[in-house]
């Protein structure tokens, strides 16, 4: 039996960070679903395809090899539009499901598992042993991704950083397939100010 930590939460919320420690803490295998919308994104954009014809993007999607990606290049602003974006599709979504699921059967033979996204806890693993709803205040979720996002690009403005992760978290509400929501039995942790502990964790 393999355990799975599913853990889902807005930007910035603090959930891969989470989901980092608590992989490296118990020797777990991590798989940050973002990183395959944020691949298909970046396929997309240097492919130069500016409709994102739905049909188009699942033929990036049915043929991602991340081992292709330099993950360096995925988290620009432009990336985190396009992902935001294309993570409507419900083909898209449906092949890439394919994907996360096969992560658990590589893994059979590991204690357990570690996969955060944004329907991880309700459409990818609904049966999850362990399921957590990581959030922060939007303020703390957009000064986190704006020093991000200054590595990359020190003029970055605030001000748009702010609107665009507000569109993003829209989108990902209220889109019709696998929207971000609370599951029903997810512990919900608030990381606004908060350091993640890094001991005194449960065994498993
Ligand atoms: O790291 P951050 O929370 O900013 O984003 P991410 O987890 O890398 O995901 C990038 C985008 O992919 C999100 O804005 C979502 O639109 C989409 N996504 C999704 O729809 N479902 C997932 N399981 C993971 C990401």
């Amino acid at each position: 039996m393999t355990l799975v930590i599913a853990i889902d939460g807005p930007a910035g919320s603090g959930k891969g960070t989470i989901a980092k420690k608590i992989s490296s803490f118990y020797n777990f295998p991590h798989l940050d679903s973002g990183i395959l919308y944020r691949s298909v994104a970046y396929l997309c954009e240097i492919g130069g395809e500016k409709n994102l014809d739905e049909n188009i993007v699942l033929k990036y999607a049915q043929n991602l090899n991340l081992d292709e990606i330099d993950i360096d290049n995925l988290r620009t602003k432009e990336i985190d539009e396009i992902s935001s974006k294309i993570s409507s599709y419900s083909s898209v979504r449906e092949s890439l499901k394919s994907f996360q699921i096969n992560f658990k059967k590589i893994h059979s033979d590991k204690k357990g598992i570690v996969v955060d996204g944004r329907d991880i806890t309700t459409v990818i693993f609904p049966n999850a042993d362990l399921k957590f709803y990581i959030t922060a205040s939007l303020k703390d979720r957009a000064n986190r991704r704006f020093k991000e996002l200054m590595l990359i690009n020190p003029k970055i403005d605030k001000k748009l950083v702010i609107k665009e992760l507000q569109k993003r978290d829209q989108r990902d509400m209220e889109r019709s397939t696998a929207p971000l929501k609370i599951a029903d039995d997810a512990i919900i942790i608030d990381t606004s100010y908060k350091i993640v502990p890094q001991k005194n964790l449960p065994s498993f």
